[in-house]
């Protein structure tokens, strides 16, 4: 197996060291993979000057080229899919199936912002009189600096590098201190890739704060992108008035599943498996609050019982894996907080919730939760159903809006009218129709109310680190 594994921050195509170092940890085992050495304040600046370098070459080059070296990209990216796949179930935990098929989504954002670099267009205006042209054009908005989650550490990564460098604009990325070796192993390969110097740095930081404070501050920074929980998202935002910078901000969800009586159960219980257990449930667009219809809620419940009893949870390397550690120790905390809130409240508990260590936590159904159990209104973010039974399309439809977040939703129906009633009822910037997996490189990926500003993906994605020009030419 060729070696990605790296302990540095990347600047301006050199691994940067400093002597202040931490241990990226494997969740499954709680053992230090590597020391990584934490950025210092002169590595943020370096990092700051050689992307204001490199974005002052790339706004030169043309489409075609920026193209060329996105699809090198995604190639290595391709050709060390095991590694990478296996470094990123070592440091996040997940699955070694879902690890692999995280590097296809991921290089697919790669591959999509490489074909739509070519397709920036402009506009022609018609011209108000007779002595004028007017036209529109689009230019790349300068250095981005971006901060990424753990829960997806190539995706989250790839889908905001790969438009920021198809548009022309250079790259500073903070990536959790939970999974950074994914973050420096793609820095790696865009640059073998031959991406402009300084076009993609990684800083490797425990310090999250401090780092981000120095990269919204900077002037130089023009754009600031976001993936995370909506009380950091809202703190960057302020940060980043002081410079009025452009910003995209994936936040938080509290994703609806609804599944009403007319649907075919077999297929939405299908749909929820996948929509709540991806990554063992720490995703943002996770099903969060599930919503049955009463008159068919036993015979769902059966099913998923079924179901839900039959996932493994083990180490993500281990043989037919299904969930694997959360990514630490107080997100099984946070979760066990949450159901015994919701089991005092008058919860009832399907499944088996015997400690089984670390970070390993067994999936389990909650049923007949209320809007007066805390684990309604936060985000899970791990193996936990909760159900929440409805009598009427009516009193769901409202139940499901009734949240500041507005990022994911899916239901279940095979009744037409219901599915658009529903469609354009639901508060949500994507939702998930008969279906419970939706992300896909092509689509707007995004959400409204707080749970975020912008979309990643598909054309829209390469709009975000655009500028449009007007030009007023008189003939
Ligand atoms: C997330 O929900 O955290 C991102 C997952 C995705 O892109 O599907």
């Amino acid at each position: 197996m060729d070696n990605l594994l790296f302990s540095d921050s990347f600047i301006n195509g050199e691994f940067y060291a400093t002597d202040s170092r931490f241990s990226v940890t494997d969740p499954a085992t709680e053992k230090c993979i590597i020391a990584v050495s934490d950025i210092d304040e002169q590595g943020v600046n370096n990092a700051i000057d050689a992307a204001h370098g490199a974005f002052v070459k790339l706004k030169a080059t043309n489409a075609t080229t920026r193209s060329d070296t996105l699809m090198r990209w995604y190639e290595l990216v391709m050709q060390h899919k095991q590694t990478l796949a296996a470094l990123m179930t070592q440091e996040q935990g997940k699955p070694l199936h879902e690890a692999l098929g995280e590097i296809d989504y991921g290089a697919g954002f790669i591959k999509w912002f490489a074909e739509e670099a070519k397709r920036s267009y402009g506009d022609v205006i018609p011209a108000t009189d007779d002595t004028h042209r007017l036209t529109s054009f689009k230019q790349p908005i300068g250095v981005v600096a971006g901060i990424t989650p753990w829960n997806f550490p190539v995706a989250m990564v790839t889908r905001k590098v790969a438009p920021a460098y198809a548009a022309g604009c250079s790259f500073i990325l903070k990536p959790s201190e939970h999974t950074p070796l994914c973050a420096i192993a793609l820095a790696y390969l865009a640059d073998q890739a031959g991406f402009v110097k300084g076009a993609f740095n990684v800083l490797v930081s425990q310090r999250a704060k401090q780092v981000g404070k120095m990269l919204t501050d900077s002037a130089q920074v023009r754009k600031f992108t976001f993936t995370g929980s909506t009380g950091v998202g809202k703190q960057l935002l302020a940060q980043c008035a002081g410079t009025i910078k452009r910003t995209s901000m994936e936040l938080g969800g509290n994703a609806p599943f609804i599944i009403f009586d007319n649907a075919n159960l077999d297929d939405a219980v299908a749909g929820l498996m996948a929509a709540k257990f991806r990554n063992s449930g720490q995703a943002c667009v996770a099903a969060n609050r599930i919503f049955i219809q009463r008159n068919v809620l036993d015979t769902v419940l059966n099913k998923l019982a079924a179901k839900v009893a039959a996932l493994k949870v083990d180490n993500g390397f281990a043989a037919n894996v299904d969930i694997g550690p959360l990514i630490y120790p107080q997100a099984k905390q946070k979760i066990q907080q949450l159901l015994q809130d919701a089991l005092d409240k008058g919860a009832t508990l399907i499944g088996d919730n015997s400690d089984l260590g670390g970070s390993f936590q067994n999936p389990l159904i909650v049923n007949n939760v209320t809007p007066a159990m805390d684990i309604y209104h936060q985000e899970v973010f791990g193996p936990v159903l909760s159900v929440i039974p409805f009598d009427d399309e009516r009193e769901v439809l409202a139940l499901a809006n009734d949240v500041p977040y507005g990022l994911a939703a899916y239901f279940y129906s095979q009744n037409i009218q219901q599915v658009y009633r529903i469609s354009e009822g639901l508060e949500f910037g994507m939702v998930g129709v008969n279906e419970g997996v939706i992300s896909n490189p092509v689509a707007p990926f995004g959400g409204v109310k707080q749970s975020g500003l912008g979309r990643e993906g598909g054309h829209q994605g390469l709009n975000e680190y655009l500028e449009e020009k007007y030009l007023c030419i008189k003939v």
